[in-house]
């Protein structure tokens, strides 16, 4: 196992940024931060120094917005028609798919992830979302309706309603997806005619700030788009706090949502927040295994088990229950761990040393209330924040692993009777994110679709997303959806016009 990284074969672009200090970038402009202070983030698979990132402060959040602020109501910005708005964000798209594979070394020196997947998500998931977003641009659209109006029986109305960009908005992202969380942030910002702020996660600020260089070279008016770099309880906090700001999109711990919709609410922001989740992967009796049993491995594993709705709870049919967890378990024994940058790396550290020591402790924890260990369980002796992915199984559905999100590759596996049984299980957290079913009967299908609370559902597989369906949490684990036309629209404020008619013919 080769666990040493090597940055040899990186391209220019992505070598060129190691080891630096980083800037903000307001108003079409990269400048140091206010308080001439940085922090060091780390290559989580050496634990080298990668560079040192500027630490904004109030200052540069009050100047950021204000520049936002500047942009949405009388620059070029407002006038622009959507079609023009379009343009840019193609040229955007295309400025993306040009830098791709400088942009994935960016992801995945930071993050520790897999440079397949921080190309196929960060890099070229970003440029279809950017084209997926750029079409709405010129098709948003309000209604037009005769009224009724009961009480005014001689008088005659006509109503409609009109959809506009709704302003500022802060966008707030976390570290597993950073160049697609921004993104997915930042496209209906654009398509709507908003302006943003984006603060990527300390750890990975690296792609956001790329994202801004190449804003402008797609000529993107400044002030548009803002970065603003820094610790999330001064800069994040200040930005969810500015009274310049409408909208807060947040995608990160259901703690921090909570405690931004706290802030939010009596401001009347409007909020959108993507949360946590412990999504239930459920393999009913009649599944194909064959399809079950990689599909439940690579719904945990997958990322290293940090994502949102990585499936951390599997919930299989006891016929096939000593079948299905060997099977997981083989694959979990035979992932072949190394840095992300190594093409044949199936599974990377993760974020950081100190997310790594979160995730074992959960484990101990898991195992003092009542878990059992199948496999894994350890660190690697390595310096990199590796850890063995690990399967707990679980008889009463309450330890701490069964409850808690740990957001790295451990899942917890449990055996079940009959469906309605494992409705009520699937459901029994505080989460509702995702759920998927692995079954070939309908009528199972749509029981588990209409019995289950989570904002996707996913039939014979897990994780699949797509722009154009809208994405969001139920009970904990958000607020509003992202994607899709609805994670459009809710960029956008509704006014309603009333006109009277006076003639009155058709
Ligand atoms: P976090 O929710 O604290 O951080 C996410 C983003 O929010 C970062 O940009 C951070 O700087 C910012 N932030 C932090 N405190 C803030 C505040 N008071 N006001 C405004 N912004 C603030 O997540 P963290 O601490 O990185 O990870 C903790 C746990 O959260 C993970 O172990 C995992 O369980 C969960 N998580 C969930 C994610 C998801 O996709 N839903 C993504 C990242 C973490
Ligand atoms: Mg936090």
């Amino acid at each position: 196992m080769t666990l040493a990284n090597n940055y040899e074969h990186l391209s220019a672009g992505a070598k060129s940024r190691i080891g630096k200090r980083t800037q903000i970038f307001i108003n079409g402009e990269f400048r140091d931060p206010h308080s001439e202070k940085y922090f060091s983030i780390a290559d989580p698979s050496n634990g080298l120094e990668l560079g040192q990132i500027a630490q904004a402060d109030q200052f540069d959040v009050d100047l950021a917005v204000a520049a936002a602020r500047k942009a949405f109501e009388d620059s070029a910005w407002s006038r622009m028609r959507p079609y023009q708005r379009e343009a840019l964000m193609l040229r955007l798209a295309d400025l993306i798919a040009e830098n791709a594979q400088e942009l994935s070394e960016l992801e995945t020196l930071s993050s520790g992830r897999l440079i397949r997947n921080t190309r196929a998500f960060d890099a070229d998931l970003s440029v279809y979302t950017l084209r997926y977003m750029a079409g709405w641009s010129t098709k948003i659209s309000g209604k037009t309706l005769d009224l009724s109006v009961p009480y005014l029986p001689d008088q005659k109305f006509f109503g409609f309603t009109k959809r506009s960009p709704l302003g500022v908005v802060a966008a707030i992202t976390p570290w597993n997806v950073p160049l697609c969380q921004a993104v997915w942030k930042l496209a209906p910002v654009l398509a709507t005619g908003c302006t943003v702020v984006l603060k990527p996660a300390e750890q990975t600020p690296f792609t956001t700030l790329r994202l801004a260089e190449l804003c402008n070279e797609a000529g993107i008016p400044p002030g548009v788009v803002n970065v603003i770099t820094g610790l999330g309880h001064e800069v994040g906090a200040a930005l969810v706090e500015h009274p310049g700001v409408d909208k807060i999109s947040f995608t990160g711990s259901t703690e921090t949502g909570k405690r931004i919709a706290a802030i939010a609410a009596p401001l009347m922001k409007k909020y959108t927040l993507e949360l946590g989740g412990k999504s239930p992967v459920v393999i009913a009796e009649d599944a194909d295994l064959n399809i079950a049993i990689p599909g439940a491995a690579w719904a945990i594993f997958g990322n290293h088990g940090q994502n949102c709705c990585a499936g951390s709870r599997l919930y299989v049919h006891e016929r096939h229950y000593a079948e299905v967890t060997a099977g997981v378990a083989e694959i979990a024994r035979t992932i072949k761990i190394g840095p992300g940058l190594d093409l044949s790396s199936q599974m990377g550290p993760l974020v950081h040393h100190a997310h790594r020591d979160k995730v074992m402790s959960m484990i101990h924890q898991g195992l003092e209330s009542g878990a059992e260990l199948l496999c894994g369980g350890e660190t690697i002796n390595s310096p990199g924040a590796y850890i063995q992915p690990t399967i707990l199984t679980d008889l009463t559905n309450n330890s701490i692993t069964s409850q808690k999100e740990i957001f790295g590759p451990v899942l917890t596996a449990f055996s079940f009777k009959d469906d309605r049984e494992v409705i009520q299980r699937a459901n029994a957290t505080s989460f509702g994110l995702g759920a998927s079913i692995w079954t070939k009967n309908v009528d199972r299908i749509t029981s588990f679709f209409g019995g289950v609370k989570a904002g996707t559902i996913w039939i014979n597989n897990h994780n699949v997303l797509d722009l154009s369906l809208p994405f969001g949490g139920m009970k904990d684990s958000g607020a509003g959806h992202e994607l899709g036309e609805e994670g459009l629209l809710a960029h956008t404020s509704l006014k309603a016009g009333v006109m009277r008619v006076f003639d009155q013919a058709e």
